[in-house]
């Protein structure tokens, strides 16, 4: 099991599951570069894990702003080289508790945070711990990634590239020293979960989901999926004729408050 001693990075560090990991990769001797755009959180989420001995930096940066997260990480890295990046900031959007479907803005713009917003963060490191031949990148996908979902089509596309885009970097890196963990969870609660109307299987508070994602990252795992009953229904899809999936799919019917 990695100590991470060094430099931590987390995106979407000011509230939820981004905010547990930071306390829970918090202690004396590790350096944590904490990032989102909401300032009061990020100050929040530094104070308690400078409480457990680490030395905190934060940024409010919008992970869209490609250049601004960029100047950020090299930044840091270039202070204390990163042991472990966590690409973790995203947001969901879908049908609309009346029905209307998400539109293409909303589809666009959790594309942008969630998969190129993960690029933007881990793309300007990957060059240095490929170099280094140590480190760890950590992506916050979703089980949207392995099917997409009829009332979700823009969160289901941007999770699947992001794992796509991971699938790649840890081919890549494979045999250097430095690794990805791909990162599935199920549902968890949070202010995303809170916004979720309909049946939510299996879910787990976010300390428990942190706990989860926290060993694999440790242990060097190359993914990290749960739950597993949901997430081998989801990937058992594939296995179906398309109209018998397709119907299948349609049964995990749901709406997002805006
Ligand atoms: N909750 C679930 O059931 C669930 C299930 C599967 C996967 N996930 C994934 O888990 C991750 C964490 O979700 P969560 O449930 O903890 O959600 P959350 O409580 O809504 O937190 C999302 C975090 O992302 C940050 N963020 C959003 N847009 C950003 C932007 N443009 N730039 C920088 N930071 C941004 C937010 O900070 P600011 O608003 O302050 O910027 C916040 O810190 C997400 O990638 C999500 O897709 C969640």
């Amino acid at each position: 099991m990695s100590g991470f001693v060094g430099g931590v990075i987390v995106s979407g560090a000011s509230r939820g599951l981004g905010a547990a990991l930071a306390r829970r990769f918090a202690a004396p001797g590790v350096t944590l570069g904490l990032l989102a755009r909401g300032e009061a959180g990020l100050h929040e989420t530094a104070a308690a894990c400078a409480a457990r001995g680490a030395t905190v930096r934060i940024a409010a940066v919008d992970v869209r702003d490609a250049e601004e997260v960029a100047r950020t990480v090299l930044k840091w890295d270039a202070a204390v080289p990163t042991g472990l990046v966590v690409a973790n900031a995203g947001i969901a959007a879908g049908r609309r508790p009346d029905g209307s479907a998400e539109t293409a803005a909303e589809a666009a713009s959790q594309v942008s945070v969630n998969l190129l917003g993960a690029i933007h963060l881990v793309g300007p490191l990957l060059p240095a711990i490929h170099a280094r031949g140590a480190g760890r990148i950590g992506l916050v996908t979703s089980l949207a990634a392995f099917r997409g979902l009829p009332d979700s089509p823009g969160y289901s596309a941007s999770k699947a590239g992001l794992w796509a885009w991971g699938e790649a970097i840890r081919a890549d890196l494979a045999g250097t020293g430095a690794g990805v963990t791909l990162i599935a969870p199920g549902f968890f609660d949070s202010a995303m979960g809170d916004a979720w109307v309909g049946a939510r299987p299996f879910s787990l508070s976010t300390e428990e989901a942190a706990a989860r994602i926290e060993r694999a990252l440790r242990a060097g795992r190359a993914s990290c999926v749960f739950p597993l009953p949901l997430a081998a229904g989801l990937r058992a899809l594939a296995l179906l004729p398309t109209p018998l999936a397709d119907r299948a799919v349609r049964l995990l019917r749901f709406r997002i408050r805006p």
